[in-house]
């Protein structure tokens, strides 16, 4: 396997960063290159660390939350057949439904896991975290696993125990207090963990026997090779989906507004997808359309469980998370799965592009294409400031925009774009963290 896979992107305004290392318990100080591994692991990218230097709403290349993001401002090249309508009705600040909600606003808290829930169980400290962010139209949650073999990080919640939805609970109530809209995202890790994070009697499970390249954090012992997963058997499928289908009853149970199913960022749903990590000979591999079946028997499964209003999915063509590679068949694996979704009564389609974060940039033709076969509700992710989603919006490439480093540090966000207020820079080194520190103390404007 590669060990990168696009090349390094130059710019002038580029330098490298020197910092201290995060500070995971257990791992070694003093190292001074701070890079994307080493933050550990939601969300790695064999990126080039860059400067931090902070820098709003600026054209082209900008650097912004540590990461020199490449701005988009404004670019549909193809041509666009979405209808122009009037800034008022697609007004980054004005309600929207999302299936049987309103939401107060198009603006998305993108799904960040943060680590703070011990022994995988979600607790106050989280309740206070997400009800400081319920001004946002709708938040995701982090990653949140159906099974005890899909916590492959430490210290991620679950949604498979009554303690889990008794923890959730507080969670839900305290952002509908508020006024807020909360879906869980269902998060299987897949092949991507490690032994140590799992409980007791849990395994790494996978489309096939294929390891991901790097290493995982533990608490325990630190960074580990990531070991090979063993192939799921048909039982393993079965018992999956049933995992998915019942989390799902328990995020309605746990007073969640629905459920997005995590098929991004190289985890087991989209293990399925690629064949780089799926080497299936059977009805689940060797074909596009046999990638998909597994998916799609979840999405169907989780549809039928507790009504599509209530689900949307996450997909990430061209990600490079988690040790996932680009293939020949991509476009037509996502053009394909949409228009299979599309058949299916879920709410929405969520498609993150992390060229903002080093990935490949998603192509806009293949953005266009999949906006253009979903009738319901689309999401846009990924390197949004105000400027870019207002665009995106009133050029109607999207209904609703997901924001994810910005929130994080602001948890005041949508008062700040819509005045104009400068945004806190997020603090890379307590983005796993155990703790309140880097979680719930970021200030609000005041
Ligand atoms: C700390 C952190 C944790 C993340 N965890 C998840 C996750 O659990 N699930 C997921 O789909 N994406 C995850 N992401 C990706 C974000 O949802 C989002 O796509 C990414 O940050 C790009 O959006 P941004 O440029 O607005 O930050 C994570 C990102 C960060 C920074």
């Amino acid at each position: 396997m590669p060990k990168r896979v696009y090349p390094k992107r130059r710019s002038d305004r580029r330098r490298r960063a020197t910092r201290k290392a995060p500070t995971h318990p257990g791992r070694p100080t003093g190292e001074t290159l701070l890079t994307a591994a080493s933050l550990c692991p939601p969300l790695c990218f064999d990126y080039e660390e860059v400067a931090s230097e902070y820098v709003e709403n600026t054209d082209l290349d900008y650097e912004t939350h540590g990461l020199t993001v490449r701005a988009v401002v404004s670019t549909a090249t193809h041509d666009t057949t979405f209808p122009e309508t009037p800034m008022s009705d697609t007004s980054l600040f004005a309600p929207v439904p999302l299936g049987k909600l309103t939401l107060l606003n198009r603006l998305v808290m993108a799904p960040m896991t943060r680590s703070r829930a011990a022994g995988n169980v979600p607790n106050a400290l989280m309740a206070e975290y997400y009800a400081q962010r319920a001004g946002a139209g709708l938040i995701i949650t982090e990653g949140t696993s159906p099974s005890p073999n899909g916590l492959g990080y430490a210290r991620i919640p679950g949604l498979f125990s009554e303690e889990q939805v008794a923890g959730w609970k507080l969670v839900t109530d305290a952002v509908h207090a508020k006024g807020g809209h909360i879906f869980a995202q269902l998060m299987h890790t897949g092949r991507v963990g490690h032994p140590l994070n799992l409980p007791k009697g849990a395994e790494l499970i996978a489309p096939s026997a294929v390891a991901a390249p790097g290493e995982m954090y533990t608490d325990q012992q630190g960074m580990q090779a990531h070991p090979v997963p063993r192939t799921m058997t048909e039982a393993d499928l079965g018992k999956t989906r049933a995992e998915f289908v019942q989390a799902a009853r328990n995020a309605v149970a746990a007073h969640f507004d629905g459920v997005e199913l995590h098929g991004a960022n190289g985890y087991l749903l989209e293990q399925f997808l690629s064949p780089n990590t799926n080497e299936r000979r059977d009805a689940y591999g060797g074909s596009v359309e046999r990638r998909m079946r597994f998916v799609l028997e979840v999405v169907h499964a989780v549809d039928d469980a507790i009504g599509g209003d209530k689900v949307g999915i996450r997909l990430s063509p061209y990600g490079a998370n988690a040790g996932m590679t680009p293939y020949p068949e991509i476009d037509e694996t996502y053009n394909l799965l949409v228009e299979k979704l599309v058949v299916t009564g879920i709410q929405y389609i969520h498609i993150v592009d992390h060229s903002a974060m080093g990935a490949p940039s998603v192509p806009e033709k293949l953005k266009h294409a999949l906006r253009k076969a979903w009738p319901r509700t689309y999401v846009a992710s990924g390197g949004f400031d105000r400027a870019k989603a207002e665009v995106a919006l009133r050029e109607r490439r999207a209904d609703l925009i997901a924001f994810g480093r910005p929130f994080l540090s602001n948890p005041d966000l949508v008062t700040r774009l819509q005045k104009n207020l400068p945004l806190n820079p997020p603090d890379f080194s307590t983005f796993y963290t155990p703790g309140p520190k880097g979680y719930t103390d970021y200030p609000a404007a005041g």
